[in-house]
């Protein structure tokens, strides 16, 4: 039988471009197969082609063979690549995703505001060398009042004042942070830098500017040679660094029993249309030789100064809120702007 050497070659390209041209239909995996079976399976036109080479004459076996095997190798490739790109079978079915749709954002929380602006103003008093300490909600009339100077026929100790938890016995929820600075006080020694931040309880009628349940920030600087300035600078670089360098401080002469001398701290606000008020942050004073001696610190050797102020006040004073109550009412909208 005679072999014509080009029929050959054109047998060998026409597989080459059917191949081809079979690969543009394919779009699922089961396409591919079919595809497969027709080119490189067992009795595909590949094997059959290839077993053709026996027939070649001797001096062109080299020369098909080669050619053989490169049309054998490129079919292979193509099969591999396409195969590849279709990925499996179940993932190239379903739902296109539209990956450009924005996504659902989800809702971070964060703290309080009263929370942010406690951790704010320790970190104040912190960078001026202040302690941060806290002492318990729940109280003895010895730290709430006995220790403070405050006497048992003093009006604050009025049972309809305060929070009395039994009926005989004296514990209370605390009136004031002011019983931190005994707790702190009964147990060390000068010199004593703490503030300490925490609720305090009155049963007071709850309205815009009142509630039975607020923040106070104490605080307390105890060493020798403490005098009323180092109580006047240091509440005055507060309230700068708190509220900015415009705000003004005034001292007003007032009355604490645990305060001699005592004053009330004013704070002076510029608004936006030019009027000024004078808004009421706290009292302070100079720590009252009878808590020292309560607490076993000699008199004669230290002095310190104390001050209590309120927090829901400066959180009113500097976000622009109007009314104490959206601070404890857990309203979302409200909240979720700080
Ligand atoms: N404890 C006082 C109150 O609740 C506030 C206060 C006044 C605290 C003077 C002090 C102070 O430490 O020195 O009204």
């Amino acid at each position: 039988m005679d072999w014509d050497k080009n029929q050959f070659d054109e047998e060998i390209r026409r597989i080459q471009q059917a191949s081809d041209a079979g690969l543009k239909d394919i779009e699922t995996p089961e396409d591919l197969e079919t595809w497969r079976i027709e080119y490189l399976g067992t009795k595909g036109k590949v094997k059959a082609v290839m077993g053709d080479l026996q027939r070649v004459p001797g001096e062109f076996k080299a020369e098909f063979g080669k050619k053989l095997n490169l049309l054998k190798k490129e079919v292979q490739e193509k099969f591999e690549k396409i195969k590849n790109s279709l990925g499996k079978p179940a993932a190239a079915k379903g739902p296109i995703e539209d990956v450009t749709l924005p996504g659902i954002e989800p809702r971070i929380g964060h703290l309080h505001i009263l929370t942010q602006t406690i951790q704010e103003i320790s970190d104040i008093f912190g960078r001026m060398g202040f302690e941060v300490v806290y002492g318990p909600e729940v109280e003895d009339e010895q730290h709430n009042f006995v220790d403070l100077n405050i006497p048992a026929a003093h009006p604050a100790r009025d049972w309809m004042d305060n929070f009395y938890i039994n009926d005989d016995d004296g514990v209370m929820l605390r009136s004031q942070t002011s019983t931190v600075q005994i707790r702190v006080m009964e147990n060390r020694q000068p010199p004593i830098r703490v503030v300490a931040p925490g609720r305090v309880y009155r049963p007071d009628e709850v309205d815009a500017t009142h509630s039975f349940m607020f923040h106070q920030l104490e605080g307390l600087y105890v060493d020798e040679g403490v005098s009323m300035v180092d109580l006047k600078t240091c509440v005055d670089q507060f309230c700068k660094a708190y509220f900015g360098d415009e705000v003004a401080t005034r001292f007003r002469p007032s009355f604490f029993p645990f305060t001699e001398p005592s004053a009330e701290v004013d704070l002076l606000f510029h608004y936006p249309d030019g009027s000024t008020k004078w808004i009421e942050l706290g009292g302070c004073g100079m720590v009252d030789p009878n808590v020292l001696e309560a607490v076993n610190i000699d008199p004669e050797k230290y002095t310190g100064w104390a001050f209590g102020f309120g927090i829901e006040r400066m959180v009113m004073r500097k976000h622009n809120v109007p009314d104490i109550r959206l601070l404890f009412e857990s309203d979302v909208r409200f909240l979720k702007q700080f």
